[in-house]
């Protein structure tokens, strides 16, 4: 019996040559936070395809409000470029930054609908494949295990009960322990998400499913870092102790 390979042995590299860790999982699930984690701990970069829809998003309403239609969406991609910092990859507009400006009410509203358009799904997998050329990634998203990277190395997909989910997110926006009227209205939004997402958010055959109702961050992380340890031999980097 072969014992799982040791956190200290060289990685294993795929034919791609850079190592890519999926995490997919429904609104909020916590995939991520998870996943900027997860790549710290493994000196990975985190590339979040959700902010590039949400781009998408933004740029098409600052162009022509929430009434914006298909070739408005398209016509502002060229605005749009996923640049590489330090940990992570970001998507940055001609126009300046965007990381406040992709988590607004409006365009979370909107967000689905841009998501359905096929060029917009082109574009984002083109620029999320374009990432993981140069350098090992973890992606989060809702089919990054399936269509971007049928390949990945360890595919993992978070769930955690609807209620549980929007009083994190609520915590994470307001600072602040929700009432229980805020968390109904959230949950109601974030299952109306779900359904409009359904479609594209579905569990590779070969995806590890990780609930995480009752998991505190640090211990989903850990047992995803394991899990990369097992699967391909892909440590921890020294010095990465968990952010709390
Ligand atoms: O708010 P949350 O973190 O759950 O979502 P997100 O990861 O920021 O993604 C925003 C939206 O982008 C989702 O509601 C989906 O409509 C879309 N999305 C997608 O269709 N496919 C992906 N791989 C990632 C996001």
């Amino acid at each position: 019996m072969s014992a799982p390979t040791p956190p200290s042995s060289p990685r294993v590299r795929n034919a791609r040559g850079s190592l890519v860790v999926a995490i997919d999982g429904p609104a909020a699930s916590g995939k991520s936070s998870t996943a900027q984690w997860v790549a710290q701990r493994l000196g990975f970069r985190h590339v979040d395809s959700g902010a590039l829809y949400r781009a998408a998003t933004a740029v098409a309403i600052a162009r022509a409000g929430e009434e914006f239609d298909e070739p408005t969406v398209l016509a502002g991609l060229d605005e749009i470029s996923l640049r590489p910092a330090q940990q992570s990859f970001t998507p940055t507009w001609r126009r300046g930054e965007m990381e406040e400006l992709i988590r607004a009410p409006e365009v979370t509203r909107h967000v689905s609908r841009v998501a359905q358009m096929d060029g917009v799904r082109q574009w984002v997998n083109a620029h999320v494949r374009m990432a993981a050329e140069g350098c090992d990634v973890v992606v989060d998203g809702r089919d990054i295990g399936t269509v971007v990277f049928p390949d990945a190395d360890l595919k993992v997909f978070l769930i955690a009960d609807p209620w549980e989910r929007a009083r994190r997110r609520l915590t994470q926006r307001h600072g602040r322990g929700p009432t229980d009227a805020e968390i109904a209205d959230e949950t109601e939004r974030l299952v109306q998400r779900d359904a409009r997402d359904a479609t594209q958010t579905v569990q590779a055959k070969d995806a590890i499913l990780i609930d995480t109702t009752y998991l505190t961050q640090a211990e989903q992380v850990e047992r995803i870092v394991s899990l990369a340890g097992v699967f391909r031999g892909i440590g921890p980097v020294n010095g990465s102790e968990p952010r709390s």
